[in-house]
């Protein structure tokens, strides 16, 4: 029943049907995902998860392009987003720019960025110069440095009214859908209530029109430690360590490779 998504059915699939997001950054694991994800989004959490950097800050957009033709090139029939790296969309001449490169170098179908009322001029700028932009609000893990860290929101009634005043600006900038992250429940309810277009939340319970998982967390290969949020599909670290120590052992005692592995 794969349906290759565009904005305009991911718009309507709010009160229909619940959007599934993942993230990929090669076209192996793309591929993999292409005919079930209704999106796939190129994270700049490929920073930490691939590059093993501490945050995403130091993600590049030549690396964000990169990743993201690996992609494309994988899963054709997915609704590819790029994740447009800090840096690359301070002002609005910047971002359009970062933004038509993206376009004229990859087949992506559309750029995420990170900011509320802040951002909302930007997200306009873009997308009325017709690029397709994704909203992400909450916790914006570009703003870490400036932050101090990570911190969940939505914990005060003032808080909770700046991400819905967020998340109005944002729609009303053209965005198609928005991130929540690392939001309350009750307050991503809320948030989910005040807008028309999907909300896609990662930390933020089940009350949002989608959810987003980065993959290598969501499938076990991130062994450091478990955020509350991510739920485990696969042991992914440990099926990967099983199966190397059974090669090397299978070296070990020559009996890999077999008569029937031999030229
Ligand atoms: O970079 C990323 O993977 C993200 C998602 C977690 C929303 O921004
Ligand atoms: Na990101």
């Amino acid at each position: 029943d794969f349906e290759k998504m565009n904005v305009t059915k991911i718009k309507k699939a709010k009160n229909n049907k619940k959007l599934t997001m993942i993230t990929a950054y090669d076209a192996l694991f793309a591929k993999l995902f292409e005919e079930i994800a209704d999106m796939i989004l190129v994270g700049d959490s490929l920073n930490m998860s691939f590059a093993g950097k501490p945050d995403t800050l130091s993600a590049t957009l030549d690396q964000m392009i990169y990743h993201t033709n690996a992609v494309c090139t994988g899963a054709p029939k997915a609704f590819v987003i790029l994740d447009m790296p800090f840096g690359t969309y301070n002002n609005e001449n910047d971002a359009l720019n970062n933004a038509v490169k993206v376009y004229q170098e990859t087949s992506a179908a559309a750029v995420k960025i990170e900011g509320g009322e802040d951002r909302a001029h930007i997200i306009k700028h873009l997308t009325s110069n017709s690029i397709a932009v994704m909203g992400h609000i909450g916790l914006m893990p570009q703003y870490v440095r400036s932050e101090g860290g990570y911190k969940v929101r939505g914990k005060t009634p003032e808080d909770t009214e700046q991400l819905i005043k967020d998340a109005i600006a944002v729609e009303k900038a053209g965005a198609f859908a928005v991130v929540i992250e690392g939001v309350m429940s009750d307050a991503a309810k809320k948030i989910s209530e005040a807008v028309s277009i999907p909300t896609i939340g990662i930390g933020a319970g089940n009350v949002t029109d989608g959810q987003v998982l980065v993959w290598s967390d969501m499938l076990g290969f991130f062994e450091e430690f478990k955020p509350k949020f991510v739920r485990h599909y696969m042991n992914g670290a440990e099926t990967v360590k099983e199966a190397v120590n059974q090669y090397r052992s299978d070296v070990q005692d020559s009996s890999f490779p077999a008569k029937e592995e031999e030229y």
